[in-house]
């Protein structure tokens, strides 16, 4: 076994989890996805392609009608793009990877965003390349990028910047001005960046389809890849779906590295992904309509409780925040699933610098469960400071 791969953290929030394992009376929100279902008319779609036996392999970059839609699709939320960049993988964990082993190896320098999902970090790592983590900064109880900092860790020497906006944990999102300043550094210094941008339509701001995106400010020939997934925006976490917006250069490159890790999609799961996009105006905004009354529900609750700090997130399904007094987050995470039947994630999973926070995914078909946790979180924390 390769050491790095021996080195490599098991997963912090499935160590929350398995502790709550078998016990239904259990509220999880420690999970990055809705309990809603994926819409019938999705899950209809692959039942009429497996009913019409499409069950054998398709090309590599995708279902050519599948990257059409995706081109259309991306070339409506931002400036029109090629269907030459666009290739479909199977989600956005595997675009990550792809993206990742196309571009850094060996020895090769990447600069992470951090606190992030712990997958972003761990793929370079596993290639052989070094990560040099760029700490967002606690401001006002918010979470926000030290431009300058970000910038000072950039050089000729860095081959990827991995940046990850919405964010997921912490809900911070990129503005248009941090955005060119970062797209002008990194092509002075000769940079990629993988921008992870899964969570660009869970976005409150209003009269906003979709955050703001490096497609909308860079030329199709820029160093950027963009990770995109079917998971968060479609409800789609189980049928591992994504997709890469590329530059056309790089695009046959990519479909090689498919080919070697999953050959393609499977056909009908790329079938439901038509579906979603063809109904994608109907059933977005209605999605993200339900996330922000869950959102504007759960965040003033925490709030109102005794030493606890948080802000409202501009983006992304999650709330973080932290508790007066509770540093260490995995044991806290662990107590609040034995002792009070609460599951969060603990920010300790995210890396050290969210150490003491906790992640609670406010994505819920009923918005009572937020409130009946809230009701436990003011128990845990009330029982402690007696
Ligand atoms: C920031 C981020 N990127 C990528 C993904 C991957 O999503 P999926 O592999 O389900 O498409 C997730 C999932 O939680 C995520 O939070």
């Amino acid at each position: 076994m390769r050491s790095v791969i021996d080195e490599l953290p098991g997963s912090k929030i499935r160590e929350v989890a398995n502790a709550g394992i078998g016990r239904d009376d259990v509220l999880a929100f420690w999970f990055g996805e809705s309990d809603e279902p994926t819409p019938d008319f999705i899950r209809q779609a692959a039942v009429a392609s497996l009913a019409g036996g499409e069950t054998f392999y398709s090309h590599n970059l995708g279902l050519p009608e599948l990257r059409d839609a995706l081109a259309r699709y991306t070339s409506a939320l931002h400036p029109t793009l090629t269907v030459e960049r666009i290739a479909v993988t199977s989600s956005g964990v595997s675009s990550l990877m792809i993206a990742m082993q196309a571009l850094a190896g060996r020895a090769d320098e990447v600069v992470a965003v951090v606190p992030v999902w712990p997958n972003l970090t761990a793929q370079p790592a596993i290639l052989g390349a070094t990560v040099t983590r760029v700490s967002l900064k606690v401001r006002d109880g918010a979470w926000t990028l030290d431009l300058d900092a970000l910038l000072a860790a950039v050089t000729d020497r860095s081959r990827v910047l991995l940046i990850n906006a919405p964010n997921n944990p912490t809900g911070w999102t990129l503005t248009r001005d941090e955005q060119r300043a970062i797209l002008a550094h990194c092509r002075r210094t000769g940079t990629w960046i993988i921008a992870d941008e899964v969570y660009e339509r869970i976005y409150f701001e209003p009269d906003s389809a979709a955050a703001p995106s490096f497609l909308d400010i860079a030329d199709p020939q820029d160093r950027l890849v963009v990770v995109q997934s079917f998971s968060k925006s479609f409800l789609m976490t189980g049928w591992r779906l994504g997709w890469l917006v590329l530059p056309e250069t790089l695009t046959p490159a990519v479909g090689k590295l498919i080919e070697f890790n999953t050959s393609c999609a499977p056909v009908f799961v790329q079938r439901a992904g038509l579906a979603a996009l063809a109904q994608a105006d109907a059933f977005v905004p209605g999605l993200v309509r339900r996330l922000k009354q869950c959102r504007d529900l759960l965040i003033p609750q925490l709030r109102a409780l005794p030493g606890v700090q948080v802000a409202t997130p501009r983006g992304g399904m999650y709330a973080f925040f932290r508790v007066e007094g509770q540093d260490d987050s995995l044991a806290y995470a662990r107590q609040l699933v034995a002792s009070s039947g609460l599951g969060l994630a603990p920010g300790a999973a995210f890396g050290d610098e969210a150490e003491g926070w906790l992640r609670w995914c406010f994505a819920s078909q009923d918005p009572a469960r937020l409130s009946l946790g809230v009701q436990r979180l003011r128990r845990a924390i009330e029982a402690a400071r007696l």
